[in-house]
């Protein structure tokens, strides 16, 4: 996730911004950049890669100013490089920013300034800010920035600076965190509170759609339609490793916790509700291709292939494509048959997987057209795939996998609405998944307010050694990915499968010692899912049900149940995989285990 620091006051802004960006390196980024005041001019430095390559440039050509700010970026629009890098400058370098978010409007944006003479050099969506803040400055930075904001739409924390306007820094929030710490005669702005602790813990979280203005002596805050804003000073009383991890004791957690967030960034920008439709810059190229795909393979491993699991069953229904799910590492060797108007999707969250990148390779030798489903953006498989799908879930530090899971169904679900509007899906049945998606960050808010009662059903069942996970449908890959996070950082042997398949064999294990977690929300195959419980009751088993609200006699068959918001049937996987992923993670806590690094496993498995 991007990384925010700016200051202001007495000293020499630039060690102060080096070590703040030091301080955010946790986050994860691809390449920072650092700019400051100095005199008549910005001088700006940035570099793909480490902060320490910043710091040598840094040092081979010195700076010093009172103002400045610095960036770490994760790329979301274009690629890692040093042009892509933060701070952005407007056409006469006088303006800098650094942005965290996402501006969604900013291709409409970018064409408007276009054909008002502004020159762009990158390829991200901030840079559109220095240009719209330029077309807007009469002198006073704060207007500029005000009346550049009334026009952008989507998620911001930024910084600017201008040397036309030299003693301030232009602080906004909408979306993404924005802090200001109150220094003695000086002010620390961050995107979080990691890089100001060295300096204060008094701190102001602006809140969304504020602006502050900061100069040496004074700061100011206003909303962004200019009515005044008394904000309040707060303490912070944490530690530097529970400030990294957002308060929580483990970025495993912060990542589940963050899922509403990580949802709605990949949604932005892509939804037409009216048309029912959806829009996807990176498949721009592609459209043709699409219209002609007469059969998808999704290639993919561990939670990424659960996810493609589910994408199969969403294409299969509402696009009518027929579609084969393959491990990546079983399809790279058996010689597959690629036919013509065979697309591959490879999806990966890190984009590095060894498998799944040579699975992609594979296919583009058989002559089909590979689309990439990825986190990091700029990672080889996004590099090579003919086109792809950025998920946006911001890094993703703890080893199991949960947010990219969640953004990996929602972008399946969305890819899912594109094809099928091609294929005679009615404009009206792709309103009906837009506006179910649309609700689905709240109600995963709602499940993840649950927190403590899935803490209390992991403290029941945390001794045993066998788990088994049953669910039917879309709920299927979901037991296997529940059964995937309990093993994986637990240590439980845990096992899932159709449940209809549970009296093809694993019945033979169900006794008092045999927990089961049956995924069963009200949707075409409920009652069928009844039947199984009611065979694994029938046999002294321990069930817990992921179950629908408003389905509460539920608990007359059941030990424990965990309720979830209902949506439709395709997108019940973003929910119901939610109380898997905190039942594995209490359990593994409650059994001491090292979630965030369990043994033997890697991030990124760039080997076979
Ligand atoms: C499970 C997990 C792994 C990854 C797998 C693929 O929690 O993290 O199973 O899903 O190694 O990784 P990516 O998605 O990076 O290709």
């Amino acid at each position: 996730m991007c990384g925010i620091i700016g200051y202001i006051g007495p000293r020499n802004a630039v060690p102060i911004l080096i070590e703040g960006l030091k301080r955010l390196e946790y986050r994860g980024y691809d390449s920072a950049g650092i700019a400051v005041v100095d005199g008549q001019r910005v001088q700006c430095q940035k570099t793909k890669g480490k902060i320490a390559a910043l710091e040598e440039m840094v040092k081979e050509n010195p700076m010093a100013s009172n103002v400045g700010i610095a960036h770490t970026r994760w790329a979301t629009h274009g690629v890692p490089s040093s042009i892509n890098a933060h701070p952005h400058l407007d056409c006469a370098s006088k303006i800098a920013v650094i942005h965290n978010g996402i501006i969604e409007n900013y291709a409409e944006l970018r064409e408007t300034l276009i054909n008002r003479g502004h020159t762009f050099r990158t390829d991200t969506d901030t840079e559109v800010l220095a240009h719209l803040i330029e077309h807007y400055f009469e002198g006073d930075l704060t207007r500029a920035v005000r009346k550049a904001l009334k026009g952008v739409v989507g998620a911001y924390g930024l910084a600017v600076i201008c040397s036309d306007d030299p003693s301030k820094v232009v602080v906004a929030r909408n979306g993404s965190p924005l802090v200001i710490g109150i220094g003695d005669g000086e002010y620390i702005v961050a995107s979080d509170v990691s890089a100001i602790v060295d300096h204060t813990r008094q701190v102001i979280y602006l809140k969304d759609r504020e602006i502050s203005v900061i100069e040496r002596d004074t700061f100011q805050t206003m909303t962004i339609d200019k009515e005044p804003v008394t904000p309040e000073i707060e303490e912070i009383l944490w530690d530097i490793d529970t400030i990294e991890k957002g308060g929580f004791p483990h970025f495993m957690l912060k990542e589940i916790y963050e899922q509403p967030e990580t949802v709605r960034n990949t949604l932005r920008g892509r939804l037409d509700q009216e048309e029912g439709t959806v829009r996807f810059g990176g498949l721009l190229p592609f459209k043709e291709d699409l219209r002609r795909v007469r059969n998808i393979v999704i290639t993919a491993c561990g939670t990424s292939w659960h996810a493609a699991l589910i994408g199969e069953y969403m294409i299969e229904e509402y696009a009518r494509i027929p579609v084969e799910v393959e491990y990546a590492s079983e399809f790279r060797y058996r010689n597959p048959i690629v036919e013509n108007g065979t697309l591959v999707v490879a999806i990966s969250q890190s984009g590095e997987t060894a498998d799944t990148l040579a699975a992609m390779r594979e296919a583009q030798r058989h002559g089909a057209k590979a689309l990439g489903i990825i986190n990091v953006v700029g990672s080889t498989i996004a590099r090579e795939c003919d086109g792809g799908i950025y998920i946006h879930a911001g890094p993703e530090i703890g080893v199991a996998s949960t947010k990219a899971f969640t953004s990996q169904v929602t972008a399946l679900a969305l890819f899912t609405i594109l094809l099928g509007r091609m294929r005679g899906m009615s404009r009206d049945q792709g309103t009906e998944i837009i506006r179910a998606l649309t609700a689905i960050p709240d109600q995963v808010q709602c499940i993840l307010d649950q927190g403590e009662h899935i803490q209390k059903i992991a403290q029941c069942f945390f001794r045993q050694n066998n788990f088994l996970y049953l669910g039917r449908g879309y709920n299927f890959p979901v037991a296997l990915e529940g059964a995937l996070k309990l093993k994986e950082i637990s240590y439980i042997h845990a096992e899932g499968y159709p449940a209809a398949e549970m009296k093809h064999g694993p019945i033979a294990l169900i006794d008092e010692n045999m927990p089961v977690v049956f995924v069963a929300t009200l949707d075409s195959v409920r009652e069928k899912v009844m039947s199984n419980i009611a065979e694994v009751k029938a046999r002294k088993g321990s069930v817990i049900v992921i179950a629908n609200e408003g389905d509460e006699k539920m608990e007359k068959y059941v030990d424990n149940a965990i309720y979830i918001p209902r949506t439709l049937e395709l997108l019940t996987p973003i929910l119901s995989v939610i109380p898997l992923q905190l039942l594995a993670y209490h359990m593994a806590v409650l059994r001491e285990c090292d979630v965030d690094q369990p043994r033997n496993l890697a991030k990124s498995v760039t080997v076979e």
